[in-house]
Parts: structure tokens; C-alpha cells; sequence
């Protein structure tokens, strides 16, 4: 049998392009916002010394307990309130899969995470970005009137945002956790950078779903992140999500960094001031338009060719992300912040290549 197969594929997926990253086999990834440091040594040998206990001829804990446990313990949220994902963009794709039938829409402020529209559209949803104003902020009044005229089902927010870097003004996120009759996720993938949470809003506002991701803080490698939602929501979630979403190892490991989680505290006080030190250093240069950042990444806008930038960088063994596709991001790349080392070789690459 020899089947014409794209007879076959459903047209809006095969309208989708399938989401990539550039890689370097070898330099500095500065491409991906991971934390430049490796999870603290003394975890690393604990873990190691307890791998042999670990049954891995069996299926992990569907419930992710103790992990949950140790969630609850760091949030202050009781354990029904959470869902454990494989990464949180897993979680996204779940949360539209309960909230959305074909055809319905979803509102984001734009430009944002591109996996909200790229999951959205592989459902045969329709996504509905609100242009972000020159603050790269947003006005609760025209999200609010772009969901209501589209009946959207839900309100995605990335808090801080990414590319952009920034915090959206709490504000109008209260507005609309307030007035929007859909479910509103804030996802703060970012939070431990900018350390400012809407968790507390969730006792007066069901509709609230806060995602978090323990990719920024150590774990990318391990496929880690969390929701935090009504107790409804999390039994929904817990009717899609396949059963052993969480494997054995991430869950241990993932509890224990959140458990003696003060080396990870002190990972990230080095990256905030990396960040700020990288910032200036940028903007000393005079060519480079730079965004502030409440993140572990920094947005910029080259005065000249982006992707000429970007391509000097990556022959001089840098690797950013190219934002430049994105029509309000028109020569703007995004640094992650690195370690002092990778922060120097990447400035110097830089002033050599706007030299
Ligand atoms: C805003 C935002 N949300 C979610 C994610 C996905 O994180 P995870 O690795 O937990 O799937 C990212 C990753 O870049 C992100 O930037």
C-alpha cells in the first residue's frame, strides 16, 4: 500500500510549521532563557546516591504526590490546587483542549509566547492577538473587547512576557481577571526573575490558572511545570492529561531542587545582576535599543541589521534568538542572561561585530 498521506493530514495542521530552534553543537546558548548554571552540586550527589532506590521498572506516581507536596510547601497552595505537566507547555495545550471547541478563540496581547498560537492553530482554534502598545503594555479595555467580540474561551498572559521581557501592568491584569467571564491563564514561567505572582488573587477569582515552569530555574533538561488552579479546573485537567505524564526521575528531582531550593535563590540573585550589568554594558554600546527586563533574558533592537547581528554572533560561536520575523520585533534578538563569561564573550562578539 503506498497512500497519498497528505491527503490524509488535516489542512490546519498541515498550514502549521513545526516550531524550531536554532542549535550550536558547540559555543554559548544564549537562545532558550535556561539558567546558565548547572542544578548545586550537593543535589546533584544526593540525587545520585538515591538513583539505585528508584523503581524504574515501574510507572512513576500518576498523582506526582510528593512533588506536589513539596509545590505546595513553596506556593502555599493546598495540593488539590495543582496539576504537574511535562514542562508548561503541556499544560497549555491541555487547558485548551477543556476550554475550546473547533473554531473557538483565544486572546493574548502580541507579541508574546508563540507556543499559545502555534497549539492553538495545530487545534483548529483561533488565536486573536491584541497588539502590546509601545510599552510593550497592554489596556485591559481592548483585551476584553477583542475576547468579547471573538467569544473568547480563554486569555492567555505571559507574566513577565516573553520576548518583551517586562511585567504587563498589574493593573489591567486585575481588570481582566475581574471582568472576563473565560478562564485567564497567567503564566509565569518567568516568575522566579521577576518575583511577583498573581497566586495570591486565586481564593477570589476561579477563572485564575497560574502556570509556572522549573525550565528557567535549572530543570529544562527534565521537563517540569505546574499549574495552580480551582480544584474544578485541576479535575478537568486531570481527565486529559495521560497518566504518566511525569516520569520517575524529573518528579524526584524536581522536589528535591524545590526542597533546598536556597542555592537555586542564589543562582538566580547572580543572573538579576548579570542582567542588569548586561543591560548597561548594551546600551553603553549606543547602537542598540534595549527593553527592560524583569526576566532572565533581554530584548533588543538593533540600529542596523538584526540578522546580520545575529549571524555574526552565531559565526563567533554565540547563539541568540532572531526574533526578526515577528512584524513588531523588526531587527530585535533576545539574549538569555549567561554566566559572567558567557555574558563577556557575548558582548565582546557584539562590539566586534557593530565595530
Ligand atoms: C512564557 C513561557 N511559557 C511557557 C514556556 C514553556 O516552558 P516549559 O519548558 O515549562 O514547557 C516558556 C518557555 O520558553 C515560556 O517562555
Amino acid at each position: 500500500m503506498n497512500i497519498d498521506l497528505d491527503a490524509l493530514v488535516q489542512q490546519n495542521i498541515k498550514n502549521l510549521k513545526a516550531y524550531k530552534v536554532e542549535d550550536l553543537q558547540e559555543g554559548i546558548k544564549l537562545h532558550a532563557n535556561e539558567n546558565p548554571y548547572a542544578p548545586p552540586e550537593e543535589l546533584i550527589e544526593a540525587f545520585q546516591a538515591r538513583l539505585g532506590q528508584f523503581a524504574l521498572n515501574r510507572y512513576p506516581d500518576p498523582e506526582c504526590r510528593r512533588l506536589k507536596q513539596a509545590i505546595a510547601q513553596r506556593t502555599g497552595r493546598p495540593e488539590d490546587h495543582l496539576v504537574i505537566g511535562n514542562g508548561s507547555d503541556e499544560l497549555i495545550q491541555l487547558l485548551l483542549q477543556i476550554f475550546c471547541g473547533p473554531g473557538d478563540a483565544i486572546v493574548f496581547p502580541d507579541p508574546t509566547f508563540a507556543m499559545y498560537s502555534l497549539i492553538a492553530r495545530g487545534m483548529g482554534l483561533t488565536p486573536v492577538p491584541v497588539p502590546l502598545d509601545e510599552h510593550w503594555d497592554f489596556k485591559a479595555r481592548d483585551l476584553l473587547a477583542a475576547a468579547e467580540t471573538h467569544r473568547a474561551r480563554l486569555v492567555f498572559l505571559s507574566y513577565p512576557n516573553n520576548p518583551t521581557g517586562n511585567c504587563f501592568s498589574r493593573a489591567e491584569i486585575q481588570t481582566v481577571v475581574e471582568q472576563f467571564s473565560g478562564i485567564v491563564v497567567l503564566d509565569e514561567a518567568y516568575h522566579d526573575f521577576a518575583r511577583q505572582s498573581f497566586i495570591s488573587e486565586m481564593d477570589a477569582h476561579n477563572n485564575l490558572v497560574v502556570l509556572r515552569s522549573l525550565s528557567k530555574i535549572g530543570l529544562a533538561g527534565l521537563r517540569v511545570g505546574y499549574a495552580v488552579a480551582d480544584p474544578k479546573v485541576v479535575a478537568e485537567i486531570n481527565k486529559v492529561r495521560l497518566p504518566y505524564n511525569s516520569n520517575t526521575v524529573s518528579q524526584a528531582f524536581a522536589e528535591q531542587l524545590l526542597r533546598e531550593f536556597s542555592p537555586v535563590e542564589r543562582q538566580i540573585d547572580v543572573i538579576l545582576k548579570e542582567r542588569e550589568r548586561l543591560a548597561g554594558e548594551l546600551k553603553d554600546l549606543g547602537r542598540l535599543t534595549v527593553f527592560p527586563s524583569d526576566s532572565n533574558f533581554i530584548l533588543f533592537r538593533v540600529d542596523g541589521d538584526g540578522r546580520s547581528l545575529f549571524e555574526a554572533l552565531m559565526a563567533g560561536g554565540v547563539l541568540v534568538r532572531d526574533l526578526s520575523a515577528h512584524p513588531r520585533l523588526n531587527h530585535c534578538l533576545r539574549v538569555t542572561v549567561g554566566t559572567r563569561e558567557e555574558n563577556d564573550q557575548f558582548l565582546a562578539q557584539v562590539r566586534k561585530a557593530l565595530a
